[in-house]
């Protein structure tokens, strides 16, 4: 592969938009409604007010508030906005970020640096969490040095309060919670625990990323759910991603404080560079303004009717998908329905879930392959209203098949996830991952061919061990499962 240079003269536009667009070619067909979650189309219009509002503030910077006084006033906007869906206090602040993870990482990078200031004695801070949330607080461990203390959750895929309450101690500098969590889209008992955290005075973050801007709706329109906004007083902050059901454009979320006292953590101030004094409220140096228009425009454009109208859309096509996948035969939903995620899992031993996976990647499905237990997640979105009746025939289809064929458990990404429910391998998957996306980012910038995977001299030993010994494997760990009566598999 040949290494590609800046041109050394410009090159027409026309051109460049039909090359990029050729580019697009290999991506997963979402307009053919084949994907259940990374993306939230509305209509054709409003991905044009999107483009429009974005375009109109591309060159603004949201670094310098008093340069782009209009910016800073959208980004304010759009917090008030977003506190008041989140029935917050009239004094709540807070700022908007580039989406849920930095949403979240900041809001433990707030918590960490609160303690520093007010609990010194503090020198290896913890944060108590949910086996099950999002994985951006296990980056947020790694970036920040706190150290995650995991709460084992309940088979209602919700958190064990009692064991969160065991968990807190003298180093807990933060306790966090999802609204729902993506997993299994259920919403953690945050009543409960919110009058643990007042009780013992640590600040309580709610990650609404996913379903902030969903369960509002959902409520109104009659979905069972305990309070998990603001109303619980013990809660602090809430994370809330307007570019996933707030339909703006990607590169928004919105991280919301009870009050200023909270907020004022995660400022970065320097007095002291050549430079100048910087002052910085999120993690970016230049903020973009595009999604900070977009955010604004996309929540005005559709109003309170408008979200309503998209979330009972959206319900529908949920129930009628959990339905769909619990008619078939050896498939069930992991879960309570208490937003729009279904996730489903096998309940007969000859359906591998993750063989029914690669079959439905086969026929051109996005699948989000899920572990802990086996199963695959869908969000579910107004726009997959089309997609429900063609997924289930695959699914099913693909059920039959794998009955039909039991070897196929041993191949794909089956045999890997199969491999990893069964032996402590983690470590060694690490390696391989890291080996994986180390080609990703080698000079040739091409995503690897993941069929492939295994076969290279270079591949990491995990990849190596399953391509050659991957059947036998699996077929001794099959005999010992069922000497032991087979647990292994399985949570
Ligand atoms: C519950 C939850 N929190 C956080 C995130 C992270 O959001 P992002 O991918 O925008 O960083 C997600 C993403 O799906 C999520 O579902």
């Amino acid at each position: 592969m040949t290494r590609m240079h800046i041109p050394a003269s410009g090159r027409p536009h026309d051109e460049l938009l039909e090359e990029m667009a050729a580019y697009q070619q290999g991506d997963i067909d979402w307009k053919g409604g084949k994907t259940w979650s990374l993306l939230y189309p509305v209509s054709d219009e409003h991905e044009h007010l999107l483009e429009r509002s974005q375009a109109l503030f591309m060159n603004s910077n949201g670094l310098n508030p008093m340069a782009f006084k209009s910016l800073k006033r959208l980004e304010s906007e759009v917090v008030q906005m977003t506190a008041s869906m989140l029935n917050g206090p009239s004094d709540a602040v807070g700022t908007m970020t580039s989406g849920g993870t930095e949403s979240i990482l900041l809001a433990v990078k707030s918590a960490r640096d609160r303690a520093r200031r007010l609990k010194p004695w503090i020198r290896n801070p913890e944060m108590v969490v949910p086996r099950t949330i999002h994985v951006a607080f296990d980056k947020a461990a790694h970036y920040f040095d706190v150290k995650p203390r995991y709460v084992t959750t309940n088979d209602d895929g919700r958190v064990d309060v009692p064991s969160l309450k065991k968990a807190i101690g003298r180093n807990t500098v933060l306790i966090a919670a999802s609204a729902p969590q993506y997993p299994h889209g259920v919403v953690d008992p945050i009543p409960e625990i919110g009058a643990i955290a007042k009780k013992k005075k640590i600040p309580f973050h709610g990650d609404a990323c996913f379903g902030g801007f969903m369960l509002p709706w959902l409520e109104k329109l009659g979905v069972q759910i305990p309070d998990w906004d603001f109303r619980v007083p013990g809660v602090t902050s809430i994370s809330a991603d307007v570019h996933k059901y707030g339909y703006a454009a990607k590169g928004a979320s919105i991280l919301v404080y009870r009050s200023i006292g909270y907020l004022k953590f995660q400022f970065f101030i320097s007095t002291d560079w050549p430079g100048g004094i910087y002052a910085s409220p999120t993690i970016a140096g230049t903020r973009p303004g595009g999604p900070i228009a977009a955010a604004w425009a996309a929540m005005q454009a559709m109003g309170e009717e408008g979200y309503l109208a998209l979330a009972s859309k959206a319900l529908d096509v949920t129930r009628e998908l959990r339905a769909g996948v619990e008619a078939i035969d050896g498939l069930t939903s992991v879960a309570e329905l208490q937003s729009t995620v279904v996730t489903w899992r096998s309940d007969d031993a000859e359906v591998d879930v993750y063989a029914v996976a690669d079959q439905l990647a086969e026929r051109g499905w996005a699948v989000d392959r899920q572990q802990h237990p086996a199963c695959v997640h869908c969000s579910v979105n107004a726009f997959n209203a089309a997609s429900v009746k063609p997924y289930l025939t695959d699914l099913a289809a693909a059920v039959e098949h794998v009955r039909a064929h039991p070897e196929l458990k041993t191949q794909g990404e089956a045999a890997m996830y199969g491999m990893m429910a069964k032996v402590p391998i983690s470590g060694l998957v690490q390696h391989s991952v890291r080996e994986v996306m180390a080609g990703m980012y080698a000079p040739d910038g091409q995503a690897p061919d993941l069929a492939k995977v295994g076969e290279g001299e270079d591949d990491g030993p995990m990849l190596q061990f399953l391509a050659k010994y991957g059947d036998q494997a699996m077929a001794l760990l099959d005999k010992l499962d069922g000497l032991r009566g087979g647990k292994s598999g399985r949570r």
